[in-house]
């Protein structure tokens, strides 16, 4: 099964509608991140875009090394301009193995899924990708709630469009309710809502508008992609931060078998 082209871009508009990904995801990563005992030998960050996360991570746990793996080469050499012993970015698609860093204690996956034609089948691949005892943290959309009507229409404008395109905006759903996964035990799993300035909010859902450009499977006229931006530009202004939530599914699985 061959996975759908990454429709939000990767130049760098999409660079920074990333730096607002962290910005926004930082607190829900950390705290996550608090659960994974420190000094692991080797950490991957799964789809690691311009490598925000990557740093994150790198900061967060001290690993002796820490890798990003991304297949835009736009991104990696953004990532990449200051990278480091430590820290390292690597193209390769992830969803194929053997990864070229070899088995790691710790694959961390954040926003990634909703992008990959068969989650489950990934999953499978990533345990064998693990150390014993290492841990997949995966960390996904389950629902993002709002009552604001500029954010429904782009929310069920970007849900169609994904899943046109074989993808998933709310995939941390699916993942909660795989069954057993092949050399991999769940040991934890919980829902993190995380509350976002409504401000941060238009201006990231605008880069991704202006990403899309007119896709057939969002559904949107040349007209409403108009009337939407304007609507989010509005937004982007707004001192509200009580209007949109999205809610986090963080479950950690732990290989019953080494890589
Ligand atoms: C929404 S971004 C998330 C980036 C980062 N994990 C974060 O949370 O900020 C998704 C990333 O996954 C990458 N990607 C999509 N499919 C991939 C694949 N099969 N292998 C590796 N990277 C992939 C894209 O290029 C993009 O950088």
């Amino acid at each position: 099964m061959s996975n759908p082209p990454y429709a939000f871009g990767d130049d760098d508009t999409a660079a920074e509608r990333h730096r607002m990904l962290a910005y926004i995801f930082a607190p829900e990563i950390k705290s996550f991140l608090g659960r994974v005992p420190p000094d692991p030998g080797l950490v991957i960050d799964l789809g690691c875009g311009p490598g925000f996360t990557t740093r994150l991570l790198a900061d967060t746990l001290n690993a002796g090394k820490t890798v990003g793996l991304d297949t835009s080469r736009p991104f990696l050499d953004i990532a990449g301009s200051d990278s480091n012993g430590g820290l390292d970015f690597v193209h390769h698609d992830v969803t194929r193995a053997p990864f070229p860093t070899g088995a790691a204690d710790v694959l961390f996956c954040h926003l990634l899924l909703p992008h990959l034609a068969d989650p489950a089948g990934a999953l499978r691949t990533w345990a064998s990708q693990l150390r014993p005892a290492g841990l997949l943290l995966v960390d996904e959309v389950s629902d993002i709630q709002t009552a604001n009507p500029t954010f429904r229409t782009y929310l069920d404008a970007a849900e169609r469009m994904l899943d046109g395109i074989g993808g998933d905006l709310y995939v941390g759903r699916r993942v909660e309710q795989f069954g057993r996964v092949p050399g991999l035990r769940r040991i934890s799993s919980r829902l993190v809502k995380n509350p976002v300035a409504t401000a941060a909010c238009a201006r990231m859902f605008r880069l991704n508008l202006d990403a899309w450009g007119p896709n057939p499977h969002a559904a949107l006229s040349p007209e409403d992609i108009t009337a939407l931006g304007s609507a989010l530009d509005d937004l982007a202004t707004s001192t509200a931060t009580n209007e949109i939530h999205w809610q986090m599914r963080q479950i950690i699985f732990k290989a019953t078998t080494g890589g």
